[in-house]
């Protein structure tokens, strides 16, 4: 049955043995670079991180690179990664260390957890694989590998459960090798011990008191429901001598510090007519004449806390319109600036 010397020892043991898969942040010592890599897969999974990561790594490889870089450009290479303030929390963070750290990067685990956007699992996992320190990490990876093989019914997301899980999570630990244990576990929650477990193919598995009980589905468990809030984006792609009107998102919402084009929201779907009659879409336009191209597909995002449905609506101008904010952007400038994943993928179609 479960216990934890031999859980600690079984995974050590299966992270030898899957070596031949070894991704670029594995066994990383530049606290910078393990930084990148831990805020990018703590919101997509390994393969897709791994093109984001290369890719941002290569055109940032410091934290001064970031400092220097005009703000759209870091946004552009996490387009599409979703939780955007984590951007902007990476780049004042990098500013920060820059002008006021004289570039280096904190070494105790307290000064890490206190930059923006660093919690105690960035900040552990940072903590352990650059500088050894005996930090464990609990994100929803080693939430679920625990719960399964110990057979954990307490709720993850209540404070009772977070106290517990931290608890063994720092018990668990190899205090001679945080780091290794450490990037260990998660990837073991990654690749074996998934949502969708392989449970037939796992190391662990004749300790595992969920597989043992066929109980891996059902944990771990979560007492709160998440309720969406539903949007509706209507986006009005208006064209005037060839270049469309684009606007950054600046206030405290979705998508703040990406580019859009001119939206309508609503509670409630819309037709285009009950659109063109609203007041909103009579403000843009006012007396200047309109011609409506074509309208796209209906699109739909699921985000944590918010459906997002909408539709594109092409429009050309003969004139241009006096519009706040929004300017007149050409479709190649329009390329090199960041937009939601939602627009991106009607701009793809
Ligand atoms: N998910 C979050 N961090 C990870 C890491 N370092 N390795 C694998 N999966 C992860």
């Amino acid at each position: 049955m479960a216990s934890k010397k031999f859980f600690t020892k079984e995974l050590l043991q299966w992270n030898k043995y899957d070596n031949d898969r070894v991704m670029p942040w594995k066994y990383e010592k530049d606290p910078f670079k393990i930084w990148i890599s831990e805020i990018i897969l703590q919101q997509t999974r390994v393969s897709q991180g791994l093109e984001y990561y290369n890719r941002f790594i290569k055109r940032f490889p410091t934290v001064k690179t970031i400092a220097i870089a005009p703000e759209h450009e870091v946004f552009k290479l996490w387009e599409g990664l979703g939780y955007y303030t984590r951007c902007k929390n990476i780049i004042e963070s990098a500013k920060y260390i820059s002008e006021e750290l004289n570039g280096n990067f904190p070494k105790t685990y307290e000064d890490i957890l206190k930059l923006k956007g660093i919690g105690s699992y960035t900040a552990s996992a940072i903590a352990s694989f650059a500088y050894k320190l005996p930090y464990a990490v609990l994100d929803g990876n080693v939430f679920r590998v625990l719960s399964r093989y110990f057979g954990i019914k307490i709720p993850i997301d209540n404070l009772q459960g977070k106290m517990f899980y931290t608890k063994l999570a720092k018990d668990l630990l190899d205090k001679k090798n945080p780091g290794i244990y450490n990037q260990s576990i998660m990837d073991f929650g990654a690749t074996i011990c998934k949502p969708l477990p392989l449970c037939e193919i796992c190391p662990l598995n004749s300790r595992c008191v969920a597989y043992l009980h066929d109980m891996q589905l059902e944990l771990p468990v979560k007492e709160k429901i998440i309720v969406r809030k539903s949007r509706w984006l209507y986006y009005l792609v208006v064209k005037y001598n060839n270049k469309f009107y684009v606007r950054k998102r600046e206030e405290k919402d979705i998508w703040q510090n990406l580019y859009e084009f001119i939206l309508l929201e609503a509670a409630k779907p819309n037709t285009i007519k009950k659109l063109q009659a609203s007041e909103k879409f009579n403000s843009i336009f006012k007396s200047n004449e309109y011609k409506i191209e074509s309208t796209s597909q209906l699109y739909t995002q699921q985000l944590t806390h918010q459906t997002i449905n909408g539709q594109f609506i092409n429009i050309t101008v003969k004139a241009s319109l006096e519009l706040h904010n929004y300017q007149l952007t050409a479709m190649d400038k329009i390329k090199q600036l960041p937009f939601p994943k939602f627009i991106t993928t009607y701009l793809k179609d």
